[in-house]
């Protein structure tokens, strides 16, 4: 709150012979120009009027006339999606899909390490300092150390960890990344000293927009679903259309721009046994419907961009192509609904500056790597846990599943340009900044199911992120318990 703003304002007003209530003087000051925003609230005085109250500043700044007036439209740019349906793997295909792995971090790792050699070079290089890049084959942990088994085109070796730094660096390593080893070679053994993941680009900082728009962000809202929360989803839609009284939220309604939603819209059929005694809508198809219907009620000049997760009506493995017309008709009809893949790239507001490219993924592979190691046990809690994970091993899925399309390339590697990165699937919130990317897990808006309550996980259903795309600054507005949070 600017106190000398308010007193130029009230200055203003009194020379005009007109007073002002103080509700109303705080919330144009907070304007980007109170001057202007004071000048149209006193035009909006009828004749016989001398108080302005916020009621005359509502008058002037309707959604509609703030969005037309917007220097920057709306904008969406898909850089990324995958909509080839996938051809069945064979042993081929899966070779070409590691090798291609292999291949591109293998790009990424060498300028950052010395003496590199391949994996058959190194076993006859005894007592030589040297740098490995391989596929981690195999991990074993010891009481002291770390055993890698590590894989190139030219053979396997062992490896092991030699300090308590690597032993560190090791404990996050998963089967199946491409990482890079320094240290020297043993008898029939590499002895590692340091731990080289692909990681993003140092010194990368956070792109702001000049433009205050905002991006909100949903997923897991399971409709079809006995626990979907209707009454504030319903709330949330409210939200988006109104004229809230909070002026921190008001700002924030006035200006949403994008919505993302991150995968399992509706609750689907079929996806785990007796799944059916936990819906109210059994028809898949009516489920979709529904979906149209709801999100109908966002404003049409705020573009949402959906990607399917595992509930959603398309092959599971990944990456899943978008939801087609045959499925969901009318979603695909909505005029502000961009369809895209499980995961995508997508750039929103373009001509500000290049805008931002937000990663979009269901979050599927948190699942595999929670189960992988200890290091991960607070994963479904602190989802930002596996997705820093994630984004320093530059790759979505790095364990290998018949959860992934090996068509002869390996989709799921992360980009290095990306400004915000998106996931939902384990229903909680959570949120991190590192290096630039502003990574969060959107929660649900589904209660606590019977299947969560047995594994002892602790949902945070009705969160709605939301990122100031000028100030990058991310706000958590909670629908579930009616009192906004900040993470
Ligand atoms: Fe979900
Ligand atoms: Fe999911």
């Amino acid at each position: 709150m600017n106190i000398q703003t308010q007193k130029d304002l009230l200055r203003l007003v009194l020379g005009k012979n007109l007073q002002i209530t103080t509700d109303a003087i705080r919330l144009i000051s907070e304007q980007s120009d109170p001057k202007k925003a004071l000048e149209n609230s006193i035009q909006k005085l009828e004749p016989q009027e001398f108080l302005l109250t916020t009621t005359h500043f509502t008058k002037t700044q309707s959604i509609s006339e703030k969005k037309i007036g917007s220097l920057f439209k709306t904008e969406v740019s898909i850089i990324q999606n995958f909509t080839k349906t996938p051809y069945a793997d064979n042993l081929q295909t899966i070779s070409d899909f590691f090798r291609a792995r292999y291949n591109h971090f293998k790009k990424v790792l060498s300028p950052r390490t010395n003496n590199t050699m391949s994996l058959a070079h190194a076993e006859k290089a005894k007592g030589e300092k040297c740098s490995l890049i391989g596929i981690v084959s195999d991990k074993r942990v010891t009481k002291n150390s770390v055993i890698l088994e590590l894989e190139d085109p030219t053979g396997v070796l062992k490896t092991i960890t030699t300090s308590p730094e690597a032993n560190t660096q090791a404990e996050s390593i998963v089967l199946d990344e491409v990482v890079a080893l320094e240290g020297s070679m043993g008898d029939d053994i590499f002895f590692t000293n340091n731990i080289i993941q692909p990681d993003l680009p140092t010194g990368k900082h956070m792109k702001k927009l000049s433009d205050s728009s905002y991006a909100a962000f949903l997923s897991d809202i399971h409709i079809g679903s006995k626990k979907f929360l209707r009454k504030e989803f319903k709330n949330l839609l409210d939200w988006f259309n109104s004229d809230v009284e909070s002026n921190m939220q008001r700002e924030i309604t006035d200006n949403i721009n994008y919505i993302f939603i991150a995968g399992d819209l509706v609750d689907g059929i079929g996806v785990y046994p007796n799944q059916k005694d936990g819906l109210y809508e059994t028809d898949i198809t009516k489920q979709y419907t529904e979906a149209a219907k709801l999100l109908s009620k966002i404003p049409e000049n705020i573009e949402i961009i959906i990607c399917p997760g595992n509930h959603d009506y398309t092959h599971l493995a990944q990456p899943q192509t978008p939801l087609t017309k045959d499925i969901a008709p009318e979603l695909n009809e909505l005029n502000n609904v961009t369809m895209v893949s499980n995961p995508s790239l997508v750039n929103i507001h373009t001509s500000d500056g290049g805008g931002l490219n937000t990663l979009l993924y269901h979050g599927t592979s948190i699942d595999t790597i929670v189960a992988s190691d200890k290091t991960f046990k607070d994963g479904y809690k602190h989802p930002e846990i596996v997705m820093l994970a994630l984004l320093k091993k530059r790759h979505l899925s790095p364990i290998y599943s018949s959860d992934l399309v090996t068509s002869g390339q390996d989709s799921m590697v992360i980009p290095s340009d990306i400004d915000i990165f998106h996931t939902g699937h384990v229903h909680s919130n959570g949120a991190m900044n590192y290096r630039g990317v502003t990574m969060l897990n959107s929660g649900t808006w589904q209660g606590k199911t019977d299947f969560q309550e047995l594994c002892g996980h602790e949902p945070t259903p009705g969160n709605l992120p939301v990122i100031n795309m000028k100030s990058r600054e991310m706000q958590l507005i909670n629908f579930y318990k009616n009192e906004p949070t900040r993470i």
